[in-house]
């Protein structure tokens, strides 16, 4: 399967891990306070990422025994008439590019040579053109809608331009939830530098030499590459100037002019409701995303697991259905898969994993979540992804 390289490997990189748990214990040594605790934490009380976990635990799986045969087992997936080789796609995400030098490209380059897709976010470092450019296959790519909805239009465009057909619009951030750690963290979107976090950044030499160093000396101090050049800010440019927000009434009217619009694969993200599910589908979506968005958005939102298969059962054949939030090991995306899902999105392993060592640290955790998968199918009795069926779950209490 995937060769690594020794490009971008750099001094302190860190290839030492072999699991979810191990890698974010690196990232988090490596990266200042407020960003590592903007990527891993949730929001308010942090009540959907334990609940996310209870409901991963809570789903057990009853293996089928005695299954072998000569036919090799494969964690391959066709999505959108593309066949990719694990059934996990890097989920879009604010901050790639600050958890490692040019990290957006790093981590879709990744991506492209181990044989997964890339969804390049709106909230990047990173233009949508580097990243698309840097990268062996096409991107998809994920867009907010601006409250100035025009803008949201043009960047879709330079989005297509570049070979993007896979369009994952957001639809559970119309506003932006409570995270009071980000405020005493000094780290919020829009980002700056205050006093607050001079310190962290100064205990953290490797991250702010190697990462906001390296910026400084070639492009400049990181900012919204994605974002029309007057509504940029940069890590030290302070209020002032126009600004460019998340849409406050996002409706789906705004999701009916984006599918007359995009002429490729649009799917939408953040649906935890069948009528939502129905509705998307209504209006021409190819895809959705069961998600609450890692429980970072909504505290008390219930667990895509929780839902999953009642939305797979209502609209599955008529749309392709991803899910996430939370995913740690190879057997929590078996569990989603066996609930509905034709493939799950992760998105703190892949950033923890690019934090530990660039493109090569993001291919292995790739490669540590896909054989976890193979295991899980191999333990299971499941030899194609399509085996992984809702009858081998057993869904209890914990
Ligand atoms: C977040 C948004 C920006 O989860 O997607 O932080």
């Amino acid at each position: 399967m995937a060769t690594y390289e020794n490009r971008n490997y750099r001094l302190g990189d860190s290839l030492d891990f072999q699991n979810f748990s191990e890698v974010r214990a690196i990232a988090k040594r490596r990266l200042p306070k407020g960003i590592f605790e903007y990527i891993d934490r949730g929001t308010e009380d942090e009540r959907a990422l334990t609940s996310n976990r209870v409901g991963f635990d809570r789903v057990k799986i009853r293996p089928s025994v005695l299954k072998g045969d000569a036919t090799p087992r494969s964690t391959s997936v066709n999505l959108f008439g593309v066949e990719y080789v694990s059934p996990i796609v890097v989920t879009p995400t604010a901050f790639a590019g600050l958890v490692r030098y040019r990290g957006e490209i790093e981590l879709a380059q990744a991506a492209a040579d181990f044989g997964i897709p890339y969804c390049a976010a709106t909230e990047a470092i990173s233009s949508v053109e580097e990243i698309a450019e840097a990268s062996s296959a096409p991107v998809w790519f994920q867009l907010y809608i601006w409250d100035k909805e025009e803008l949201s239009y043009e960047l879709m465009d330079r989005a297509w331009s570049k070979g993007a057909r896979t369009l994952v619009l957001t639809a559970d951030t119309a506003v932006m939830p409570k995270r009071e750690f980000n405020h005493r963290n000094g780290f919020d979107i829009p980002f700056r530098f205050s006093t607050k976090n001079v310190f962290d950044v100064a205990r953290h030499p490797g991250w702010a030499l190697g990462v906001l160093g390296r910026y400084f000396a070639t492009t400049g101090l990181p900012n919204f590459a994605n974002y029309p050049p007057e509504y940029r800010t940069n890590l030290l440019k302070r209020g002032g100037g126009p600004s460019l927000n998340l849409m406050p009434n996002l409706n789906w009217g705004h999701v009916r002019r984006v599918r007359d619009h995009w002429k490729g694969n649009l799917i939408v993200k953040g649906l935890l409701r069948t009528e939502d599910a129905i509705a998307a589908r209504d209006i021409g979506a190819e895809g959705i995303v069961v998600s609450n968005h890692g429980g970072r958005m909504f505290d008390s939102a219930v667990s895509p697991i929780e839902v999953l298969r009642e939305i797979a059962e209502t609209v599955g054949n008529d749309v392709t259905i991803l899910a996430d939030s939370s995913v740690q090991r190879g057997s929590d995306v078996f569990k989603l898969i066996a609930s509905g899902a034709n493939a799950v999105l992760v998105g703190r392993s892949m950033l923890y994993g690019t934090a530990a060592a660039g493109r090569k640290g993001a291919m292995q955790m790739m490669q540590i979540l896909t054989d976890e998968i193979g295991l899980t199918m191999d333990l299971s009795g499941c030899r194609s992804v399509a085996e992984i069926e809702e009858k081998m779950l057993h869904r209890g209490t914990y």
